[in-house]
């Protein structure tokens, strides 16, 4: 990327994402990478400011992530966040010392000097503070222009060298004029014009992808999850037929998914092609109950069809992949970005012969590539979809898979979602799962042994942990009456109120 851009240095700080997601959204780019990276390759990545992350440590820790002293001669506009004010102290010959009192949560803060960090501030602020050690002398040079009851320096700063540093969190909510903070140093102090648009990102990509393709053809394995369909449409506009985009069908979507998705991508100039495998999928998962074995012969079988219609396309070189910059940064700075790629790629079967990747979305968080979705045309329903795992229904439905099961699971997953849907409940994932438990019910004068389903909603920012969500009772009710009314099969439904931990999200 051409654009200006500020450089996160990280240091093990556990709000290192939303530092760049904040720059970013001020249209500036920002790359976030290990603390220990060369000033060389500062150098030459030229960045128009650098932040430097909190974390865990303290400075004198024995494996303490450091940084060159050289940094802070560069003439580059620098801002320290907690353990980064810390370390900008130290390195300078300031002095770091444990509190007194440790400071969590939010704090009063009162800006004591002049800083541009604080143009345009009340004097009095509240902050998010997380912290065991704090600057008690700052280096010479700087001025110290914030204090708290429990930390004299909540802030330092030294005009003269664009060196600024804060004990508190300016990237988080809880900080009341956190983002302008931010935007202060960014446009303030390192001259920002905000020149990192989404139009910019899908054009430079276009360009990009043109110059390495060629006239060959790509590959996608098109899931219909919000990346690689982001990813198909992109590549689409940049390559047209040449795209060829994979999408298997395994039979265990969700009730008219796979027409969905097909649909979605048939206003796109490009070359779909939908591989309905349902049967081969049931034939393998025919008696297996285990959980895990299911999800590995999905995966294997999954590659298989992959590979068969790979093969009619001749020698591809090319296999595009919805990598997004998550993916990148969690794989480290040690370059481990590849091994992921790697092992998508190792994944495959070698005779596949791909040997370049495309990942036009490397750069770029989740909501960015809803963005960049969005502008290309895709409609909402694809670009704000709920994670779907790999393996479909097929964790949804605990013992073995039958075609019964499916179709059952199917039509009451369907009801769910649409009276969530229409009761505006806005969960973050919701969904219905087939028990493989049978009870006793009555129906008209009859006795019934029919299954038990359950539903599941939860609320969750980041899926690695969930509260159950409280789904208002009148619209469980109706889900339920609709689903023992329509839906043979069922007589009984329960609600899963389980968060996780303990429970995952899934049942399988
Ligand atoms: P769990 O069940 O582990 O799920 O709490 C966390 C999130 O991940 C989704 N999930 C998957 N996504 N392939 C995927 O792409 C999978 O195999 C898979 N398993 C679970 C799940 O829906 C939830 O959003």
């Amino acid at each position: 990327m051409n654009n200006q851009t500020v450089l996160v240095l990280d240091f093990g700080g556990q709000y290192k994402e939303l530092i760049a997601r904040r720059i970013r959204e001020m249209h500036v780019l920002s790359i976030i990478k290990s603390g220990d990276m060369p000033v060389d390759e500062i150098k030459k990545m030229n960045p128009i400011g650098i932040v430097l992350t909190g974390g865990p440590n303290s400075v004198y820790g024995e494996n303490a992530p450091t940084c060159d002293k050289a940094l802070f001669e560069l003439g580059i506009p620098i801002l320290g966040i907690c353990y980064g004010m810390q370390l900008m102290a130290y390195k300078l010959g300031g002095e770091v010392v444990s509190c007194n009192v440790s400071e969590y949560g939010k704090i009063d803060t009162e800006i004591t000097g002049d800083c541009v960090l604080f143009d345009g501030m009340d004097k009095k602020q509240v902050a998010l503070m997380s912290h065991t050690d704090y600057v008690k002398t700052v280096p010479t040079g700087f001025k110290a222009v914030a204090k708290t009851k429990d930390c004299p320096t909540a802030a330092m700063a030294n005009d003269a060298k664009k060196l600024y540093a804060v004990q508190f969190h300016p990237e988080v909510q809880h900080t009341e004029n956190g983002k302008e903070m931010l935007r202060n140093f960014v446009f303030g102090v390192c001259g920002a014009t905000g020149d990192y648009t989404m139009e910019g990102y899908i054009e430079e990509q276009i360009k990009l992808v043109r110059e390495t393709v060629g006239d060959e053809t790509v590959i996608l394995g098109l899931s219909g999850g919000v990346d690689s369909s982001v990813v198909a449409a992109l590549l689409s506009k940049a390559i047209g037929s040449q795209l060829v985009c994979i999408f298997v069908d395994h039979g265990l979507m969700r009730k008219n998914e796979g027409d969905d998705v097909e649909a979605a991508f048939k206003p796109f100039d490009l070359r779909f092609i939908r591989v309905n495998a349902k049967d081969r999928f049931l034939e393998k998962l025919k008696g297996v109950t285990d959980p895990e074995t299911k999800r590995k012969i999905i995966g294997a079988e999954f590659i298989k069809v992959f590979e068969d219609e790979s093969k009619k396309f001749g020698n591809v070189k090319f296999l595009a992949q919805g990598t997004i910059y998550p993916d990148v940064i969690e794989s480290g700075a040690k370059n481990s970005a590849n091994i992921k790629s790697h092992h998508n790629v190792g994944g495959l079967p070698k005779n596949m012969s791909f040997t370049t990747l495309v990942e036009p979305l490397r750069g770029l968080f989740k909501d960015e590539v809803r963005q960049i979705g969005k502008k290309l045309g895709l409609p909402d329903k694809l670009v704000y979809r709920q994670p779907f795992p790999g393996p479909g229904l097929a964790v949804r439905i605990i013992g073995e898979i039958t075609e019964e099961k499916l179709n059952i699971l199917k039509e009451a997953d369907a009801i769910f979602t649409y009276e969530m849907e229409k009761a505006n409940v806005g969960a973050s994932q919701y969904f219905a799962v087939l028990t493989n438990m049978r009870s006793v019910g009555v129906m008209g004068d009859f006795r019934t042994y029919d299954y038990i389903l359950a539903l599941r909603a939860v609320n969750t920012s980041d899926f690695m942990t969930a509260e159950y969500c409280k789904v208002p009772h009148e619209v469980l009710e109706r889900a339920s009456s609709r689903i023992s009314n329509e839906v043979d099969g069922v007589s009984r439904i329960v609600y899963d109120i389980s968060g996780k931990p303990p429970a995952t999200i899934e049942w399988e």
